[in-house]
């Protein structure tokens, strides 16, 4: 009778001492989760809050470029037309003024041929800079190549190209960024790092196309701070994601720069 009853007692004890163990337990298990899923959730916010700011950068250096560029073009504009036409104006003015003589008439004729002449030529630069009428004409390939031999040609660089993809005469928005991205690698080459042999290769890489660019310039150490992104490289970052692209960018002092991106 006393053994049973002591038995019973210790059987409720072990099961209130587990049912209070696994309480505990279940308790710290909650708690613990409850803290590692809040670490998880403010970890992607955070990289949420990177990636957006990252964009914004984007964003900020397509508008200031755009701002640049219309600067840049009024500038040309203002500059190599307006003041043309100005004195064209002024000439064609002269030419009502009473009792010119024939002298006068012949030249106030050559100048407004020579200043029309000169306005015409320079809207034509303006033109071509702004969208190069090879490119819309004869697509990417056509574009790429004149302008390499532009630059061989003009900048004292030997720039050598090589293509084995032939491009979609439809696909012709998405080869501009392509166009203006290569526009700015050649441009930095020359400017920034002197190089004097440049090649700019195209290959198919499965459905993709990709394009290879090197140069032998003085290059420059990518990770280090004073040599921030300008706002060229950001817009060579903004083109490659409308092209929903992929960029990779090597460079050290004295070893030149490569860049290899797919679209
Ligand atoms: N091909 C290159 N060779 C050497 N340095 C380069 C080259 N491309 C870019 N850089 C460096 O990266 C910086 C940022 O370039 P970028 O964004 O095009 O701005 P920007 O040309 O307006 O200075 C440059 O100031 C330069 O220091
Ligand atoms: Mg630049």
């Amino acid at each position: 009778m006393d053994a049973t009853s002591i038995t019973e007692k210790e059987i409720v004890l072990v099961i209130l001492y587990t049912s209070f163990f696994f309480t505990i337990l279940a308790v710290v298990l909650i708690v613990f989760f409850y803290f590692s899923r809040k670490k998880i959730i403010q970890k992607e916010i955070e990289k949420k809050d990177a990636e957006i700011f990252h964009q914004k950068e984007l964003l900020k250096a397509v508008i200031e470029t755009q701002e640049a560029e219309r600067k840049r073009i009024a500038q040309d504009l203002h500059d190599d037309i307006s003041s043309k036409l100005n004195v064209v104006a002024l000439n064609a003015h002269l030419l009502a003024t009473p009792n010119l003589s024939t002298a006068d008439v012949e030249k106030i004729k050559s100048n407004v041929i020579t200043l029309t002449g000169k306005a015409l030529e320079n809207s034509r630069k303006i033109a071509h800079d702004l969208l190069p009428p090879v490119l819309e004409k004869f697509g990417l390939d056509a574009g790429v190549e004149e302008l390499c031999m532009e630059f061989s040609s003009a900048k004292g660089v030997q720039v050598i190209y090589e293509n084995e993809v032939t491009f979609e005469e439809s696909e012709i928005r998405k080869q501009l960024h392509v166009f203006r991205i290569l526009q700015e690698l050649l441009n930095n080459s020359i400017r920034h790092g002197k190089a004097t042999i440049i090649t700019v290769t195209f290959l198919k890489e499965g459905e993709y196309t990709k394009c290879m660019y090197t140069d032998n310039g003085i290059g420059f150490d990518a990770g280090d701070c004073s040599h921030q992104k300008g706002l060229g490289l950001k817009n060579i970052e903004s083109r490659i994601s409308f092209l929903k692209g992929k960029l990779s960018f090597y460079s050290e002092v004295s070893k030149g720069v490569q860049v290899e991106f797919v679209f």
